[in-house]
């Protein structure tokens, strides 16, 4: 896998400026939650998958434990695995060494250093697979031209972790069209999504008691400070996160905590006390609710596995 060259790496910086200055321009100020993963963010997000209070990541290994004989037998023989956002690859191992004869294994990861540490430890353990893996944004058809350099066979878009749970219904909609696009009639897609549940237990994953999630939230600034020449006080910002019951949705901003500016880049910024920046949503679905986005999608719902406190839910559907 080769990283981004100076250029690329140029062009990125100059994609950030442009959605940061246009995120913090907007009334209700945003930043893309992709910009959360750089290399502390990713290790950050690490961490969080270890918390008491995110409950998500055990509930979906218990699941994922519990039925993984039979998601590889609805998966097939030789097939080859596509993750977009696959992180530290570390869900998808027990996956691959439970398929039959898999032809290969392809991650895409927006943040090089953590998908490039991955590669090294999969090749180590999982010797004789194929791995191919590609840096860039899994809504791009750039990040998947490397597909061609497997042979044909079953393609399996494997997407736990409730990553299609940061997108609103629409994007999410419009995403896995995409991925659908990238697909041939009968291959498939493994998705993981978060249930809807009680408020209480929502916000307390995204709101821990060890506020890991709070610097993984701040480290946004830090990134911008880092990369775009930018003056953000860490302070003067403070975490916050909550269910939105209407949406479905857990919200995550950062709140201006007094009147301030900031520069970036040469362009101050404006914050009232108060205002917020949004950063992250990550919406919860029903099983129901999420069978009927994958219908509209051009996937065929196959089937779902839960959890036994029901609080999350593995997909398997099929293109048609
Ligand atoms: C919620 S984490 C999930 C990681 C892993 N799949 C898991 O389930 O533990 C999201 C991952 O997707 C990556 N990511 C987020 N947005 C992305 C994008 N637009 N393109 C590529 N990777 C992205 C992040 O770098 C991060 O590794």
């Amino acid at each position: 896998m080769a990283l981004p060259s100076q250029s690329e790496e140029q062009i990125q910086d100059r994609e950030f400026l442009r959605d940061v200055l246009e995120g913090l321009g907007r009334r209700q100020k945003a930043l893309p939650c992709k910009y959360l993963y750089d290399e502390t963010g990713s290790r950050l997000f690490e961490r969080i998958c270890e918390l008491d209070d995110y409950y998500l990541t055990r509930a979906e290994a218990d699941i994922f434990s519990k039925y993984l004989t039979d998601m590889a037998r609805r998966i097939g023989p030789a097939a080859l695995i596509v993750e977009p956002g696959a992180g530290n690859c570390k869900k998808v191992q027990q996956l691959l060494r439970q398929l039959d004869s898999p032809t290969g294994y392809y991650p895409i990861d927006i943040s090089p250093e953590i998908l490039m540490a991955a590669q090294g430890r999969m090749a180590a353990q999982l010797p004789g697979l194929t791995i191919r893996a590609a840096v860039g944004d899994f809504s791009d058809p750039e990040a998947w031209t490397g597909l061609m350099d497997f042979p044909a066979c079953k393609k399996v878009v494997f997407f736990p972790g409730s990553t299609i749970g940061n997108f609103s219904p629409q994007h999410a909609e419009d995403l896995l069209a995409f991925f659908k696009s990238m697909l041939q009639p009968g291959d498939g897609l493994l998705i993981g999504t978060d249930l809807v549940k009680d408020a209480v237990v929502l916000e307390r994953a995204y709101a821990d008691s060890e506020h890991v999630t709070a610097a993984f939230n701040k480290n946004i600034l830090v990134r911008i400070n880092n990369e775009l020449n930018a003056d953000f006080d860490l302070a003067l910002f403070a975490h916050r996160a909550f269910y939105h019951p209407l949406r479905q949705r857990v919200e995550m901003h950062l709140v201006s905590l007094k009147t301030h500016s900031v520069h970036i880049a040469g362009t101050r910024v404006y914050f009232e006390e108060g205002e917020t920046i949004h950063t992250e949503n990550s919406h919860k679905y029903s099983v129901a609710g999420f069978n009927c986005l994958l219908g509209k999608t051009g996937f065929t719902p196959v089937c779902h596995w839960s959890d036994i406190q029901r609080r999350y839910a593995v997909h398997y559907a099929q293109v048609n």
